[in-house]
């Protein structure tokens, strides 16, 4: 199993669609996955249905009442399962701190998810604050993927998350590996091609080859509660979480299909 924290400090940049949509090209290709919505503003839960009226049916059950992960998981088809978000969880940031205790909570609860019913990956669409439940996905992750949107205050936004992961990783004694990725590319655009070229620099290695399209299929499938695969399977949007999957395999930057173990 491997573990995808989704992350950057600006909205609106791709993290939920990034979320839900490479999830869904894990799912094609025959593996599910745990979707766990960490953002309080619910947007991935709502793309599903509603989110629980009763807060203890969502994530804030887990920190407050301690309940399995696996209780709280909710069916998704062609996705796998989805850990339901709440507005309420935004207390969790007060009321627990931010102590060694709270920020490893995440990542045995989803160890222990996994004992229960086995997946071969886990992704966590974090909120844009740094607070307790981002800190907690960051310490969880085997990767941090970055959503960077084409335009030029994202690129500055980026430089910024950079500067986060460095200062967490002399607390969590551990480097993060991360990528970053394009989101929102418009080939015709000339700021978008210039962006890509500053973030190839900026980022190097660390940049990802795939780029995610401006694509209308995209932006419209989340009104229709539609992952891209349902909204339209050969959209350009549909080919570009399969290239991204297909990249972070094949680089093993999570675990593939075929392989047991993760390796870097
Ligand atoms: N590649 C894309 N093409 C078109 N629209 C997109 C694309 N990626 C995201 N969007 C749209 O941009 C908005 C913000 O995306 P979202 O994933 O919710 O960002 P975040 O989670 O970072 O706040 C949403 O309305 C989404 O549908
Ligand atoms: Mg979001």
């Amino acid at each position: 199993m491997s573990t995808i924290t989704v992350f950057n400090q600006k909205g609106g940049v791709g993290k939920t669609i990034t979320s839900l949509n490479l999830a869904a090209a894990m799912h094609r290709s025959n593996m599910p996955t745990l979707l766990i919505d960490m953002d309080p503003q619910t947007h991935l839960t709502n793309i599903h249905s509603a989110p629980p009226g009763d807060k203890m049916k969502s994530l804030f059950g887990f920190y407050e009442q301690y309940t399995h992960l696996a209780r709280l998981a909710i069916d998704w088809p062609g996705i796998g399962h989805l850990i339901p978000s709440h507005r309420e969880l935004i207390s969790v940031e007060t009321r627990y701190g931010r102590g060694p205790m709270v920020l490893k909570r995440l990542n045995s609860g989803i160890n222990a998810f996994n004992q229960a019913i086995p997946v071969k990956h886990v992704i966590l669409d974090c909120s844009p604050t740094v607070g307790v439940l981002t800190l907690g996905a960051i310490f969880a992750a085997d990767l941090v993927l970055i959503p960077i949107s084409s335009d030029f205050m994202a690129l500055q936004a980026a430089k910024k998350v950079e500067k986060t992961l460095q200062a967490l990783e002399i607390f969590l004694k551990k480097r993060v590996p991360r990528r970053y990725l394009l989101t929102r590319f418009d080939r015709r655009r000339g700021m978008t091609v210039n962006v890509k070229l500053e973030a190839d620099v900026l980022f190097n290695e660390e940049l990802l080859r795939t780029v995610i399209p401006l694509d209308v299929a995209l932006a419209e499938s989340p009104a229709d509660n539609q992952h891209i695969y349902q909204k339209n399977s050969s959209s350009k949007g549909a080919k570009a979480y399969e290239a991204l999957l297909d990249e972070l395999e094949r680089n093993e930057l999570i675990s593939s299909k075929n392989k047991g173990a993760l390796i870097y």
